[in-house]
């Protein structure tokens, strides 16, 4: 029928025509032709079922034509003997058609096969034959394979620009990039979503670090590229630093001594970061955590933390202020210090060495006060209100400990009165004025103020002691120590009064006989300070010296007085004017004593009253001897003269007082003797008694005759003596009897003899020379023991020997 209709011999020609026909060439019943589009999508190597109308056409044709060509080249008809395939269906893969329609399936989808499908379809129906053109576009697509990454730099420096590229080999456009980012917590972002393959990132920083991969996507399907890391290198920043135990002041970091202090360093980088520590500018530890065990307050000072990225080469550093607080030394100090002129007391407590400075209290005043860190505090208590012991206590605490410490003190008043007592320097060149008022807290001030109550020198504590030059000026005058102590309301004083020396004695004329000890004595009475010493002088105004050899003087000395013993006086060395004298540093006084040293008067005279042969071989002769007064003797002697040459020797001496006999031996028998003997008292020696001769034996008449007639004369003698002791022994009973024997003025003369004390004469007043002179005179011989008065006393003056001699003779044979 189409065949018919068309004309056509042959179908190859109809094949031809149909195109033709289609392209506007004259048809019968153009109207009758309908033309449809669709539009299908396959996938490469996939399959697609390419349509043409619903029901089968009674003849259909499907021409190609190549994308890019206007050629239209047949691939399949049917003209009612079953579909032919052309040659080309082949290049267009798996091509079919589709049973009982005029549909075609293609398997394993070509790239080649994108194109414009036309069906050409006849149907043969009652109304007439009609034509449809079925116009297919076929699109070809191919999925995305799987992208790869790409990167201008995998470890870029943070805040330069990097681009990435997701690169992909096939796909059908539009592709969709998205780029992915999982960090290294895992944690997945989506970065960007864009139609480019390439991204630039401008300003690559620390958080781009991690992961990255894209996802490529077109609408057949999507595809994930393997992942790749991206290490951004940046830092160090600003290091971080962390103290523990975590402590800050005003100032800066702060610990106490002692603890462990730990340094943290933290600065962000990558590469991570390589720590150095530096104290006070130089290096002292290579890590990020510097710590310090015990830590002293030495390590006060600047920590700085240098943190450096080495692959860079970049750094950064941060410093802090690190504070070592340590307590004070010891314990507070507490004392009290007068304030106010000695008026009130200064409480002060002191607690140094601390960092930073103790806290102080006096309990209970200053609680409270503005008294914070101060190394001392002082509180001022009125002196006067305040008690003896009162007692005060400061409080100290310090930041590095819980547990304050305390000091306490207490106030002391001294004792009873200040004490002043005045004493000269050697040689008396200074004066010095102590004033002590010991002990007391705080210490009394002690000044030293003239009676007219100007002041002395300086003003001390405790005790003070004036110097002043010695002078005359002083002597009289009174000095006043004033002694102030807080706790009191008014001053305390003592005085001192200076005063030269005054001596008195008690006898300015003394006398003595030869051979006797004597004593002066010198009385001191005013004088402050005191006198060292009082100095004698001797007769020869030589300052008197006890160590001198021989013994001559013997000094006793007292506060108030001074003995000088001149020991064995000699008339002829000792008398004469002694001086004693003293001085102290206001003044000085001396006073002459007058010495008058005395011979002893006579010894008695002796007479021989028995000499003889005591055998008739003449070899010894009793002597017996009288004395013809009383009076001193201390002894006798005898001496004895050969005939033949006229020489007096001494052939016995020493002889005892009481002694009145003597035998005298080894005489030559045929010699001719005379006799004589002598009494001596101390340095006298008396007039030697009359001569005398032993009788010879045989001679018995003679010594007979004068015997009786010297033996009358004695008797009278001892008689006249026996008298003169009663008389004198008796002279109170019988004064008249004795004024007539002796003489008043005699008797006057021994008493003042016998109580010599009684003649007192006042010091330094007393003259010498003529007035001591007049005194001797009236100063008769005194004698030691019984007192036996010689009626006319034997001038001193005379040698012995020179006075003319009265002697008894009696000589007396014996048988
Ligand atoms: C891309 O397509 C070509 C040709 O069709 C093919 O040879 C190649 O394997 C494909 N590449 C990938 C990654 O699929
Ligand atoms: C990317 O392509 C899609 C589809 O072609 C479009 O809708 C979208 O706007 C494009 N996006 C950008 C950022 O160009
Ligand atoms: C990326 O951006 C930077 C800064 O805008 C530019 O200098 C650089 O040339 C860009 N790179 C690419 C590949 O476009
Ligand atoms: C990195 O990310 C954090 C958190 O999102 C942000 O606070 C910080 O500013 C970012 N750093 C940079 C360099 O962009
Ligand atoms: C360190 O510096 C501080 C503050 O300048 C200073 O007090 C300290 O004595 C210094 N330490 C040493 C060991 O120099
Ligand atoms: C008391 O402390 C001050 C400063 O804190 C100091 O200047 C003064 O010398 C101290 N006084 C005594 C007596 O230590
Ligand atoms: C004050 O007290 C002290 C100590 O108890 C004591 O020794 C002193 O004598 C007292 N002072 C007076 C003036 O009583
Ligand atoms: C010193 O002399 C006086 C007066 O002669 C006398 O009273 C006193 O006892 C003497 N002292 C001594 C120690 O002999
Ligand atoms: C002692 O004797 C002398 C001389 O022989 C004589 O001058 C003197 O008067 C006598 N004295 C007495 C007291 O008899």
């Amino acid at each position: 029928m189409v065949r018919r209709l068309l004309g056509l011999p042959s179908f190859s020609l109809g094949l031809l025509l149909l195109p033709l026909l289609l392209h506007g060439l004259e048809i019968l019943d153009p109207g009758q032709v309908v033309y449809k589009e669709t539009r299908t999508n396959g996938v490469v190597d996939k399959g697609v079922i390419l349509e043409c109308g619903t029901t089968l056409p009674d003849v259909y044709i499907w021409g190609f034509t190549r994308l890019g060509t206007d050629t239209i080249r047949a691939v399949v008809y049917n003209f009612g003997k079953g579909p032919k395939l052309q040659q080309l269906a082949k290049d267009l893969g798996d091509l079919n058609v589709i049973s009982n329609s005029a549909s075609l399936s293609i398997q394993k989808l070509p790239l080649a096969a994108e194109g414009l499908f036309t069906c050409q379809a006849l149907y043969d129906t009652p109304e007439g034959a009609r034509f449809h053109y079925y116009y297919v576009y076929l699109r070809v697509l191919v999925p995305v394979s799987k992208p790869y990454v790409l990167l201008s730099d995998t470890a870029p420096v943070e805040g330069a620009s990097v681009w990435m590229r997701c690169g992909l080999e096939n796909g059908t456009g539009p592709v969709n990039y998205i780029w992915e980012q999982e960090s290294r917590s895992g944690l997945l972002t989506t970065l960007i979503e864009t139609n480019h393959s390439l991204v630039n990132v401008t300003w690559v920083t620390r958080n781009h670090t991690g992961w990255l991969r894209c996802l490529a996507r077109n609408e057949v399907n999507q595809q994930r590229s393997d992942r790749i890391w991206l290490d951004v290198i940046y830092g160090p920043d600003l290091p971080q630093i962390d103290v523990s135990p975590y402590s800050v002041t005003e100032r800066g970091y702060s610990a106490l001594e002692k603890e462990t202090v730990s340094l943290m360093c933290q600065a962000s980088s990558n590469p991570a970061s390589q720590y150095v520590w530096f104290y006070n500018n130089s290096q002292v530890y290579t890590g990020p955590q510097l710590t310090i065990t015990k830590i002293l307050r030495m390590h006060t000072g600047n920590y700085a933390c240098l943190a450096q990225n080495t692959y860079l080469n970049t750094r950064s550093k941060k410093s802090i202020t690190l504070t070592v607080y340590y307590p004070p030394d010891g314990a507070p100090y507490c004392s009290i210090l007068p304030a106010n002129n000695y008026n009130d007391l200064a409480l002060f407590c002191s607690w140094e060495g601390g960092y930073p400075a103790a806290t102080l209290n006096w309990s209970p005043y200053t609680q409270g006060g503005n008294n914070q860190g101060t190394n001392n505090i002082t509180w001022i208590q009125p002196g006067p209100e305040t008690t003896n012991n009162s007692v005060f206590t400061c409080y100290g605490s310090h930041i590095t400990s819980k547990v304050s410490q305390s000091c306490s003190t207490k106030t002391w008043l001294p004792y009873g009165e200040p004490q002043c007592s005045a004493y000269a320097t050697r040689n008396n060149e200074y004066l010095m004025l102590s004033c002590s008022w010991e002990g007391g807290f705080p210490l009394a001030l002690l000044w030293w103020a003239s009676s007219s109550g100007d002041i002395q020198g300086t003003s001390e504590e405790n005790s003070n002691i004036l110097i002043l030059r010695s002078s005359a000026d002083y002597s009289g005058k009174a000095f006043v120590c004033h002694a102030k102590h807080p706790l009191i309301k008014e001053s305390k004083t003592c005085v001192l009064k200076l005063e030269a020396p005054v001596l008195m004695t008690q006898r300015s004329v003394v006398s003595v006989y030869e051979g006797s000890d004597v004593q002066l004595t010198c009385i001191l009475s005013k004088n402050y300070p005191a006198v060292a010493e009082i100095t004698w002088f001797n007769n020869m105004k030589q300052r008197v010296d006890e160590s001198d050899t021989p013994k001559k003087y013997i000094l006793q000395q007292a506060a108030a007085w001074s003995n000088l013993t001149v020991r064995e006086t000699d008339g002829s060395v000792d008398g004469g004017q002694y001086w004693c004298s003293a001085t102290n540093a206001v003044g000085g006084a001396e006073i002459p004593i007058l010495l008058v040293v005395m011979r002893n008067p006579m010894p008695p005279n002796v007479s021989i009253s028995k000499i003889a042969y005591s055998s008739r071989r003449r070899t010894a002769v009793s002597v017996e001897w009288l004395i013809q007064t009383d009076g001193d003797i201390t002894g006798f002697f005898i001496e004895q003269q050969n005939l033949q040459l006229p020489l007096w020797q001494k052939v016995v001496s020493g002889l005892e007082s009481n002694t009145r006999s003597h035998l005298i031996t080894g005489l030559d028998p045929f010699g001719k003797y005379a006799f004589r003997i002598t009494a001596v008292n101390q340095r006298t020696i008396g007039y030697p008694s009359g001569i005398k001769s032993p009788a010879l034996p045989g001679l018995n008449a003679v010594p007979a005759v004068i015997g009786a007639a010297i033996g009358g004369m004695l008797v009278a003698a001892i008689a006249t003596i026996l008298l003169f002791m009663y008389v004198v022994r008796n002279r109170n009973n019988m004064p008249r009897l004795h004024d007539l024997i002796f003489g008043r003025q005699n008797s006057q003369s021994r008493e003042n003899i016998n109580d010599p004390e009684d003649e007192f004469v006042g010091a330094a007043e007393g003259g010498e020379g003529g007035g001591g002179g007049g005194d001797i005179e009236e100063i008769p011989t005194p004698s030691p023991g019984p007192s036996i008065p010689r009626p006319s006393p034997t001038p001193t003056n005379l040698p012995p020997g020179d006075e003319p001699v009265n002697v008894t003779i009696t000589v007396m044979a014996s048988s």
